[in-house]
């Protein structure tokens, strides 16, 4: 008579799923002792469900989370993805299996479409959650102070709440892909009820996503066509427009998305780091040149947080010690802003820190992303960017922005640099093409507005456009005066409202303007009109958001509660879409 072996010591199964294999298999062999047929058994069950759900400003989490359904599937299970913000508290009171993917922005705080989860999940009203088991992937930057905070606040409480977790969570850094399909591999098979059919170490993109095969990892080499200043020459800044050609790479985008660029560093800065450290361009560290290493693999700009560690050790600097030991954020800043890497290697003597020793303490060279300026539509076959340089000067030496100054100064028409499509599926023109847009731009957040404005040209919308638009003077600061002036005359922009701050004494900006049309805002907004933020996070979008909250409180006869109620709707209908940065 057939019999069914015993589960092998070595088997990947923990004592949960062993004990539920066991009885499986000693029930199927008593039937079978029994004389039953196993094609007699009952048909299969219905695949578990699991949720993967995702909190993203970029993209980075909503692909993490389409690659684990694929791998969920893989497995055997029935993955349900979404954003948070398609999560209200009754629905998560009623899964079983939830994997929550999150980063976080701002200063510590919620993507934008986790923060209405997290607003319900933090009250006091919110339900227990004892029948849940989770688990957390929290993406992160550790440049930033609150590293993974929004991850680590959900899952603190979700585990107030009663819900039990199904593994630690993981903190990922900026390289988060190989950490993260470790986790996913580890972290899945533990989720499923019942053990899994074959467990697939490693998480690998969702099928949908690997179709170009250009990555942050492996980024496409483009041929820039265009690089020239927007900005004029009386300008106090330098904002730039780049054209990359996307030739033969199947690289596709939509208007909304953004491009990653990989810079490479200032040469100049090099020489100066190789001279200091007393090494040359040739010194080998870990089987590279050094001159490789920091042109191309390191972050040698904004100092790392080990570097700062171990020259405030090193050094003896009254103030940076001060700074680093009080723990006081605002004074480290304030001390930090415009030093890079040279600058606090100088704080001690020359040649002390070798060329190894100081590559161990740098982080990265990341990629830049920019919100892509043009629509594929219209500029087939290319990608446009609108980039302001960064560039100030301090302590006797001009400094740039990494990846902005490389772009500008570096990159030269026909030469090519290394780019990859970030898509950012949220942040797009409305579906309806009769529906009114509302768009909040000044400086380099005029960008996806372009591609918006070029979108909806392209498709023949008819849907009513107003764009807010603003820099510091008229002059020298209208950048794509030409274009968006044929866009006013053409009717394509309904509205264009522009705030120069600086051509008068007292500030004008956006916001002064949204007010002033205060009423006419509110009657599109009741239009159904989507409403747009693309720049400065910390202070226009800011408040941008305060404006708005208070044109609708007045023009909407809203107590400031109701307004707020009627953002979070509008949020919620993904009406309310922020890009900024
Ligand atoms: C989703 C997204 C979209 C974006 N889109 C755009 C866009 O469309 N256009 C655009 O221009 N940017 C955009 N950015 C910003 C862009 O990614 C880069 O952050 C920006 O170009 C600066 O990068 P950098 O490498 O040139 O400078 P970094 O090498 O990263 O240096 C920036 C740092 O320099 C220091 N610094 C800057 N100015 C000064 C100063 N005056 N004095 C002293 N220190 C200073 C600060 O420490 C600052 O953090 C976007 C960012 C995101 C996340
Ligand atoms: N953190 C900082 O201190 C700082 C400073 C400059 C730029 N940046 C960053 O530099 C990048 C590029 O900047 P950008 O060229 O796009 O433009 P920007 O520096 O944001 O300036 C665009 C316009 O916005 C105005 N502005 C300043 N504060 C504002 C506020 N609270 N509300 C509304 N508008 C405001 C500016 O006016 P005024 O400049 O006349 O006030 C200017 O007219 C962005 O990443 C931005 O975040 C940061
Ligand atoms: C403007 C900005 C602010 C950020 N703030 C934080 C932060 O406060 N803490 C943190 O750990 N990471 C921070 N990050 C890093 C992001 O969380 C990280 O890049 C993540 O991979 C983005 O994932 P997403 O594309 O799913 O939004 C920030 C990134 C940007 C561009």
């Amino acid at each position: 008579m057939m019999m069914i072996p015993h589960i092998p010591e070595d088997a990947p199964f923990n004592s949960d799923q062993r004990a539920w294999l066991s009885g499986f298999m000693a029930g199927l062999n008593s039937r079978l002792i029994a004389g039953e047929s196993i094609a007699s058994a009952p048909a299969a069950e219905a695949a578990q469900t699991i949720h993967i759900l995702y909190g993203t400003q970029t993209g980075n989490s909503e692909n993490l989370a389409m690659d684990a359904a694929a791998s969920a599937k893989n497995l055997g299970m029935a993955p349900e993805v979404r954003g948070l913000d398609d999560i209200d508290m009754g629905a998560l009171a009623t899964m079983r299996h939830v994997v929550i993917v999150t980063s976080t922005y701002g200063e510590g705080e919620m993507p934008d479409n986790a923060q209405l989860f997290w607003e319900a999940l933090s009250a006091e009203t919110a339900p227990r959650l004892e029948n849940l088991k989770f688990a957390v992937l929290a993406l992160g930057d550790t440049g930033y102070d609150g590293f993974c905070q929004a991850g680590k606040l959900i899952d603190t409480r979700l585990e107030q709440l009663g819900a039990t977790r199904i593994t630690a969570r993981l903190d990922c850094d900026i390289d988060f892909e190989d950490a993260a399909a470790a986790w996913f591999g580890e972290t899945l098979p533990l989720a499923a009820e019942k053990p899994v059919a074959a467990a697939t170490p490693t998480v690998a993109p969702a099928p949908s996503r690997e179709a170009t095969g250009w990555s942050r990892k492996n980024p496409y080499s483009s041929t820039m066509a265009v690089n020239r200043c927007l900005s004029g020459p009386a300008s106090s800044k330098e904002i730039r427009h780049f054209e990359f050609d996307l030739g033969d790479s199947g690289l596709a985008y939509e208007a909304g998305d953004a491009l990653g660029v990989m810079p490479v560093n200032d040469p100049a800065l090099v020489d100066l780091l190789i001279a200091r450290l007393g090494s040359s361009n040739e010194t080998e560290v870990g089987g590279s040149s050094l001159g490789v290493l920091l042109s191309t693999q390191y972050e040698i700009s904004t100092p790392s947080r080990d570097l700062i560690a171990e020259i405030e050790r090193r050094a003896s600097h009254e103030e940076l010690s001060h700074v680093v030991r009080n723990g006081d954020k605002e004074a480290l800043d304030a001390f930090l802003w415009s030093q890079d890497s040279l600058d606090l290697i100088s704080l001690i003597p020359e040649g002390s820190l070798s060329a190894t020793e100081f590559v161990s303490f740098l982080k990265p060279l990341q990629h830049r992303a920019y919100s892509i300026s043009s629509s594929p539509k219209e500029a087939e076959g290319q990608v446009h960017l609108t980039v302001a340089s960064v560039r100030y000067h301090a302590a006797n030496r001009d400094r740039g922005g990494i990846c902005s100054t490389y772009m500008a100064d570096r990159v030269a028409e026909g030469a090519t640099a290394g780019i990859f499509v970030s898509p950012n599926k949220a942040f797009r023109v409305p579906g309806n093409d009769d529906a009114p847009m509302i768009m909040v731009g000044p400086g380099t957040g005029i960008a996806p507005f372009r591609a918006f404005l070029q979108e909806r040209r392209a498709r023949g919308a008819k849907g009513r456009n107003w764009l807010f638009f603003g820099d510091q003077r008229r002059d020298s600061d209208f950048i794509y005066e030409d274009e968006l002036s044929t866009m006013s005359r053409d009717g394509l922009l309904t509205r264009l409202d522009l705030a120069f701050s600086r051509d008068q004494d007292a500030k004008i900006y956006v916001q002064t303007r949204m007010k002033e049309n205060g009423k006419a805002l509110f009657s599109w907004l009741q239009d159904g009109a989507s409403f747009y933020v693309c720049g400065d996070a910390s202070r226009m979008a800011r408040d941008v958001d305060a404006a708005l909250g208070e044109i609708i409180a007045e023009h909407g006869g809203m107590t400031p509660e109701k307004a707020g109620d009627y953002l979070a709707s509008m949020k919620r209908d993904k009406r309310y879409l922020r890009d900024v940065y």
